[in-house]
C-alpha cells in the first residue's frame, strides 16, 4: 500500500502556516507543525484540519512541540526564527537565528535522517549553509527557498508592467536572497518573446530595483514583520516537484561545488528539483555584467558566512 508523504514544517509563524494551508489544499502529504511555543503548532493544526471537510482535502495536520512527531520526514521545511522589521537587513537576523539553525539541525539529523531539508529562515543563503555543515546531509537533500521568491516578483511587475498574464512571464534570478541578487533581463521572455523588445531599459532597470528591494517594500508596509504569501507558494512549488518528482528547473538556494567558479556555499542558481532533491544544478552562460553582479552577490554571502565562523 502506498503511504502519504510526511511533511514536517518546523516554526509556524506566518511562512510555516501558509504552508501548511498550502500544502494540505494540494494534498501534498500528512503534515507535523512544530513550534517551540506551547500550543501554537497544536491551534493551527485544529484550524487546518477544520477546514478539510469544506475544501475537501484528505491529509493529517498535527501540531507538536516534540521532534518525536516530525520522526522520519520525507520533507522538512525549516521557517523558524526571527523575521526583519522596518529598517533591518536580512544580515541583521543572522546570530540569532544561526544558533536556532543549528540546533533544530541536530533535531532533523536525528529524528529524520533521509529528509530533504527546505530552509527559509533569513539570512537564506547563510543559514541554509549552517543547515548543512550541522546536518551532515548530502548536499542534493538540504536547499533554500529565495530565487523563486524573487523571481515571481521580478515576474509579477513584469506582467504588471505589460498589462498580461502572470502565467507567461518567464524569468529568474541568481544569486543571494539580498539587495545584491540578479535579475537576470537578458533571460527573461514574455511569451516566448524577449522582454527587452518589449520594455524600455529604463523601466526594466526601475523593474529590477523593485525587485531587489521587494522583500523590505513589503515589511515596510507591514511594520509587524515580513512577506509570507508569495514565499509560502515559493517553499510549495519546491515540495512539489520534489514529491511528485517532477524534475522542474526552479531557482534555488543550492551547494555550489565548482558552478560559477564558487565552491562550498549556498547561492541561487536553477537546478533540477526532484524525488533525489537538488538532481542537477543548471549553470548559465552569463556575460561580464551579469558575472560581476553575481560575483557580488556571492562575496556578500561569503561574508555573511565568515563572520559566523
Ligand atoms: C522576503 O524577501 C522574507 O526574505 C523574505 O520577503
Amino acid at each position: 500500500m502506498m503511504k502519504r508523504k510526511k511533511i514536517s514544517i518546523i516554526g509556524v509563524g506566518n511562512v510555516g502556516a501558509t504552508c501548511a494551508h498550502l500544502a494540505a489544499s494540494k494534498e501534498l502529504g500528512d503534515i507535523v507543525l512544530l513550534d517551540l511555543v506551547k500550543g501554537m503548532a497544536q491551534g493551527k493544526a485544529l484550524d487546518l484540519m477544520a477546514a478539510a471537510p469544506i475544501k475537501g482535502f484528505n491529509c493529517h495536520i498535527v501540531g507538536a512541540d516534540d521532534y518525536a512527531f516530525t520522526a522520519n520526514s520525507d520533507i522538512v521545511i525549516v521557517s523558524a526564527g526571527l523575521a526583519r522589521t522596518p529598517g533591518m537587513t536580512r544580515d541583521d537576523l543572522s546570530d540569532a537565528n544561526a544558533k536556532t539553525t543549528k540546533s533544530i539541525a541536530k533535531k532533523i539529523a536525528f529524528y529524520s535522517p533521509n529528509a530533504i531539508v527546505i530552509c527559509v529562515t533569513n539570512p537564506v543563503d547563510v543559514m541554509t549553509y549552517v543547515m548543512f555543515k550541522e546536518l551532515g546531509f548530502p548536499s542534493n537533500r538540504v536547499m533554500g527557498m529565495a530565487g523563486i521568491l524573487d523571481s515571481t516578483r521580478y515576474r509579477t511587475f513584469i506582467s504588471l508592467e505589460l498589462g498580461i498574464s502572470f502565467q507567461d512571464v518567464n524569468a529568474l534570478v541568481l544569486g543571494g536572497h539580498g539587495d545584491g541578487m540578479v535579475p537576470l533581463v537578458r533571460y527573461t521572455y514574455v511569451g516566448g518573446i524577449p522582454v527587452e523588445t518589449l520594455i524600455s531599459q529604463e523601466r526594466m532597470e526601475a523593474i529590477v530595483e523593485r525587485t531587489r528591494k521587494g522583500g523590505a517594500e513589503i515589511v515596510g508596509l507591514l511594520k509587524t514583520g515580513s512577506a509570507y504569501y508569495a514565499p509560502a507558494a515559493a517553499v510549495i512549488e519546491m515540495v512539489d516537484s520534489i514529491l511528485k518528482d517532477k524534475k522542474r528547473i526552479l531557482p534555488i538556494s543550492a551547494y555550489l561545488d565548482g558552478e560559477y567558479n564558487q565552491y562550498d556555499m549556498f547561492a541561487g542558481t536553477p537546478a533540477v528539483l526532484g524525488g533525489n532533491g537538488v538532481e542537477k544544478i543548471m549553470e548559465l552562460d552569463l556575460n561580464e555584467s551579469e558575472r560581476n553582479a553575481l560575483n557580488e552577490s556571492f562575496k556578500s554571502i561569503r561574508k555573511g558566512i565568515e563572520k559566523l565562523v
